[in-house]
């Protein structure tokens, strides 16, 4: 088990000294290291059990900072700057070469961040150096969105975790680089694309692709329980494995199915809010994941707002490699 707390200083003098901390973000929980550092690099990967190919988002206090190893805000994406950080949008801008080749995996831009959680921006105004910080999960697994999520699988391999209490988004930063000139969304996440089209227009979403991912957060399979984990209509489904005399828990939006019992279900939303949804999601999905039965079941969103993100997880947590 791993200390927690809310000792910024505590976390400032673990960081300097090259080892790695759990810490809140207003989209998931991340494992931060000293992004200027290969050496603390290097651990991310290997506490996270992650494939080196996979580049990292640097996280910074200020565009000051950011100004510190980007070259330059392009100008069809500065807007998008200065709309929406510090909050849950990442952007992919040229890198400096104080950027180590292994937080951007060779790339020739550097993901970035700018996130507005108290607790993480006060850390990230004392430091001298970027955090590196991917969500603080094994890589394809749930992220998590509590402080004792990041303790329940990687604890034992990290010496502190500031505790933020709930992710109040819930999801994974919006990632929006520049393809082909072109502004483009490399992954769905807790920023909604009608409110980035309110600033720049309409613009291109990625489709996703599990081999050879520019962002491996595009793989197929990610984000995924350890159950197997069926999507479809969600009435049919239950009927269905019922009649098979499988033992299932459900995940809804809204729907209740009162004769199973509450250890059993999630209702994301009993409003049908989908910002409710997507910050109860991966809580959610850990839960079930943990009960006793042998498959999750779940429906899609709405495609509207963050449902369009929310079902981009979901029908991922679905897919086996
Ligand atoms: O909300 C978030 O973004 C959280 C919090 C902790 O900030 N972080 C997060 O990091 O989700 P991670 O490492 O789990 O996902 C980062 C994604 C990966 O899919 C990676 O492939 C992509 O960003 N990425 C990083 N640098 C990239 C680049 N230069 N070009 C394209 N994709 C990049
Ligand atoms: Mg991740």
């Amino acid at each position: 088990m791993a200390d927690f707390g809310v000792d910024i200083h505590k976390a400032k003098a673990i960081l300097a000294s090259g080892e790695l901390v759990g810490l809140p973000t207003e989209t998931v929980y991340g494992l931060a290291g000293n992004g200027f550092d290969e050496d603390a690099v290097a651990k991310i990967f290997e506490v996270k059990n992650r494939p080196n190919f996979d580049p990292l988002i640097l996280h910074a206090s200020s565009v000051d900072r950011v100004e510190g190893f980007v070259t330059h805000i392009p100008a069809k994406l500065k807007p998008l700057a200065d709309a929406f950080w510090p909050g849950p949008l990442t952007l992919l801008l040229p890198r400096k070469s104080n950027v180590p080749d292994l937080v951007t995996s060779g790339l020739d831009t550097v993901a970035v961040r700018i996130p507005s959680h108290p607790l993480t921006r006060s850390l990230l105004e004392i430091l001298d150096f970027p955090l590196a910080a991917p969500s603080a999960n094994p890589f394809g697994y749930i992220s998590p969105t509590l402080a004792r999520h990041v303790d329940d699988q990687l604890g034992d391999k990290i010496p502190y975790i500031l505790d933020g209490g709930q992710c109040d988004v819930g999801l994974e930063s919006t990632i929006v680089g520049l393809e082909a000139e072109e502004i483009t969304i490399y992954r769905l996440g807790g920023l909604d694309i009608a409110s980035i089209e309110q600033v720049v227009g309409e613009i291109k979403v990625m489709a996703h692709s599990s081999s050879n991912p520019k962002a491996p957060g595009q793989l197929k399979s990610h984000y995924a329980p350890s159950k197997p984990f069926v999507i479809g209509n969600i009435d049919e489904l239950v009927a269905s494995y019922r009649e098979k005399g499988e033992k299932f828990a459900i995940l809804t939006l809204q729907k209740d199915f009162p004769e199973m019992p509450d250890s059993k279900k999630v209702i994301l939303s009993p409003e049908g809010d989908l910002r409710e949804a997507a910050k109860m999601l991966f809580a959610g999905m850990r839960i079930l994941d943990s009960v006793d039965v042998s498959v999750i079941l779940a429906e899609l969103m709405p495609e509207e707002g963050l449902g369009r993100a929310i079902n981009d997880r979901l029908k991922r947590a679905s897919v086996k490699n």
